[in-house]
């Protein structure tokens, strides 16, 4: 059988299951979704937000992009950011990045991907730069890559902070939570290293003061 009439088929009876559990599910579902996070993750195949959270649809609103990555231009992520934090009213926002990463290990050779795949690692390269000191006292390459993993997902954490979105958000109701997470393909587990609250000091460059 084709491997996409199998997703189909899999669909239909994963369908039918949910259905069976709970006759009121997609009916209840299709009026109304309150998740209280936002995800921002890698796009890889092997970190499924839901899955790995044990949480449902209608918990989790979910963006995911290469190395899960913050950038002040992406008019995507931003949208995505603006509607959950805005409308959704989320109380955490979640940058989960993962160990084995491929666009961390991409951004740390000096290979070129072609142009936009170049532009899109640029950014890691420019964590690695902040944090150059630190990553190359790291001798093994492996373990180098994931701690530029760990301080990947932190940098993506300020830069959430760093927008506007989120320091209305912080002024005017004390949320959300910003919380910066590394999950480990061998083992399953979500490492947290690092978090934001509305307390939390933020580069007095990028504070809007009047707003
Ligand atoms: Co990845």
């Amino acid at each position: 059988m084709h491997a996409i009439k199998k997703l189909l088929l899999e669909n239909k009876a994963w369908a039918e299951e949910k259905k069976s559990d709970d006759p009121e599910y997609f009916e209840r579902l299709s009026h109304l979704q309150t998740p209280e996070f936002l995800w921002i993750g890698c796009s890889d195949s092997r970190v499924p937000a839901n899955e790995i959270t044990g949480t449902q649809p209608g918990e989790i609103f979910v963006h995911r992009n290469v190395a899960n990555l913050v950038i002040h231009t992406d008019v995507n992520l931003l949208s995505v950011l603006e509607y959950a934090v805005v409308h959704l009213k989320v109380r955490h926002v979640i940058v989960c990045g993962h160990y084995g990463c491929g666009g961390i290990k991409a951004a740390m050779t000096n290979h070129d991907f072609k142009q936009v795949l170049n532009m899109w690692l640029r950014n890691i390269k420019d964590v690695y730069r902040l944090h150059r000191d630190e990553l190359e006292a790291i001798d093994d390459l492996d373990k180098r890559a994931d701690r530029l993993t760990e301080l990947n997902v932190q940098e993506q954490v300020m830069h959430l902070a760093k927008t506007s979105i989120i320091q209305r958000a912080w002024k005017n109701e004390n949320r959300p939570q910003l919380h910066g997470w590394v999950y480990g393909l061998k083992d399953g587990i979500i490492k947290p290293v690092f978090q934001m609250t509305s307390d939390s000091t933020i580069d007095p460059l990028y504070t809007y003061d009047d707003l």
